[in-house]
């Protein structure tokens, strides 16, 4: 089961050293009361899921910064790299105790052995570029407009300030692959380009049911404790072309158009 620990003194004083202002959100004003049941527990859901994921980012970008060191790629780059990590256990922090506001976890069965990306290629070079692809430039480029989403029809104000503080970390997070890019695209052979943009392909179709699978009707959609809506969805299918697959098309990562077509239907 997901479970978090927090030891607290000084290694908890060194993170809000490094990013304060979080105990300035507008903590403890939420009265649940104003919401029916079964948005809360959708609330609930949502935001226990927003945690794992923030977590997963932070192993992402933790097994990035360890490929970038092993293929020898830029200083500022690989520390950028690694600065996000820190960056994404702070919106572990912000997003659980968001949750205990909202009631509480509900229970994610995973296994956290399991929680890095894999890796399939042999060359340094190419397992960074994998993880810098499946985890910047797709995975991050479609939680950007996702949350501003989020942000827009949340109306709860600590909701919507925890969400504020987490988009304001979010755009470097989407570009750092493309800065890899930079430097490693012109030392990739045409044969490992095509791979990642078969990869990348297949990562966006992962996320495709987020805005291919038919809206729920029934499903109650806490809007005001920060949920999706059509607008959202459409959003998220502008950026696979607009985000993912025309910059990556500059570093010779062509991602098959007409798959791309039907993954941004
Ligand atoms: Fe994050
Ligand atoms: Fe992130």
């Amino acid at each position: 089961m997901f479970e978090l620990e927090w030891r607290g003194g000084a290694t908890a004083a060194r993170l809000h050293k490094r990013r304060p202002g979080g105990d300035a959100l507008p903590w403890g004003t939420i009265d649940l009361a104003r919401y029916p049941d079964a948005h809360a527990i959708e609330a609930r859901k949502i935001w226990s899921n927003g945690v794992f994921t923030e977590y997963a980012s932070a192993a992402a970008f933790s097994a990035l910064t360890t490929a970038l060191l092993e293929c020898g790629a830029p200083i500022d780059l690989v520390a950028a790299a690694a600065d996000i990590v820190v960056d994404e256990m702070f919106h572990v922090e912000l997003s659980s105790r968001l949750t205990m506001e909202l009631g509480g976890a509900v229970p994610i069965a995973f296994d956290l052995a399991d929680i890095s990306p894999r890796r399939t290629a042999s060359r340094p070079i190419v397992r960074a570029a994998e993880i810098a692809i499946v985890t910047s430039c797709v995975s991050e480029s479609l939680s950007v407009p996702a949350m501003a989403r989020s942000r827009t029809l949340a109306d709860e104000p600590l909701v919507r300030a925890v969400l504020e503080r987490l988009l304001a970390d979010e755009g470097p997070h989407a570009r750092l692959g493309f800065w890899f890019l930079d430097w490693a695209a012109d030392r990739l052979t045409d044969a490992e380009r095509a791979q990642l943009a078969a990869l990348a392909a297949d990562t966006i179709a992962v996320y495709a049911p987020l805005w291919q699978d038919a809206p729920c009707d029934s499903c109650p959609l806490p809007r005001g404790l920060g949920g999706h809506d059509e607008v959202g969805r459409a959003a998220l299918r502008r950026a696979v072309e607009a985000s993912i697959a025309t910059p990556l098309a500059r570093y010779g990562i062509v991602l098959d158009p007409a798959r791309v077509a039907a993954l941004a239907a």
